[in-house]
C-alpha cells in the first residue's frame, strides 16, 4: 500500500489564524532551528486556531518554530518523535521552499543536531528515489516517518510552525491508522 505523504487541511477562519500565528512569530522574530514553545500560553495567543483543534479533538503536545536560513538545505531525515504526523503552518518565506519526501528503503541511524541537540533519523541510500513533494503554502498534515528533505530556495528565511498532538490526526485525511 502506498505510504501517506502530506495533506493540506482547509481550515476555516484562516486569514484570522494567520493574524493569531504572526503574533506568536514576532515574540520569537528569529527562532532557533527548531525552536520549542510551551504550549498553553502558544495556545492562548492563537484561540481560533486553538477552537479547531478543540473542534476536531486534537489535543497538542508540542509546538515548535521552524527557522531555515535562506539556502539551508536539510539531509535527508526521519522525525524522532512518538507521532507519525506533524501539522505543519506557514508563517514566512514558506513559498520559496520545497518538501520532498523519498521511498523509504535506506538505513536510518540516530543523530543529534549540531547546536540545539535534537535527535534525528539520518537516512543513508545510495540512491534516493523521491516520491512525492509540496510548497507550504497552507497548512498541511505529513508522514514525519518517511525520509523527507526541506530546500529553502529562496533569500529570506523560512519559517513555520509545526505541532504534534498526543493522538495522530489520521482522520484528517479520510482513513483510518494503517
Ligand atoms: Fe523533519
Amino acid at each position: 500500500m502506498e505510504e501517506f505523504l502530506y495533506h493540506r487541511i482547509d481550515i476555516p477562519k484562516r486569514s484570522e489564524i494567520d493574524v493569531e500565528v504572526q503574533a506568536l512569530y514576532n515574540e520569537n522574530p528569529m527562532p532557533a532551528a527548531f525552536h520549542v514553545i510551551k504550549v498553553a500560553p502558544a495556545l492562548d495567543k492563537m484561540p481560533t486556531l486553538r477552537d479547531w483543534f478543540a473542534e476536531n479533538g486534537l489535543s497538542v503536545h508540542t509546538i515548535a518554530l521552524i527557522n531555515m536560513k535562506p539556502g539551508q538545505v536539510q539531509s535527508i531525515h526521519v522525525d524522532y518523535s512518538d507521532s507519525d504526523i506533524a501539522f505543519n503552518y506557514p508563517i514566512k518565506g514558506c513559498d520559496t521552499s520545497v518538501t520532498r519526501f523519498y521511498k523509504n528503503k535506506g538505513t536510518k541511524t540516530v543523530k543529534y543536531t549540531p547546536n540545539t541537540n535534537l535527535p534525528f533519523y539520518e537516512y543513508v541510500d545510495e540512491n534516493p528515489e523521491q516520491v512525492g513533494e509540496y510548497v507550504l503554502t497552507d497548512p498541511v498534515i505529513l508522514n514525519i516517518k518517511m525520509p523527507h528533505s526541506v530546500k529553502n530556495y529562496g533569500l529570506v528565511n523560512r519559517i513555520c510552525l509545526s505541532f504534534r498532538f498526543k493522538n495522530d490526526p489520521w482522520f484528517l485525511i479520510g482513513k483510518g491508522k494503517p
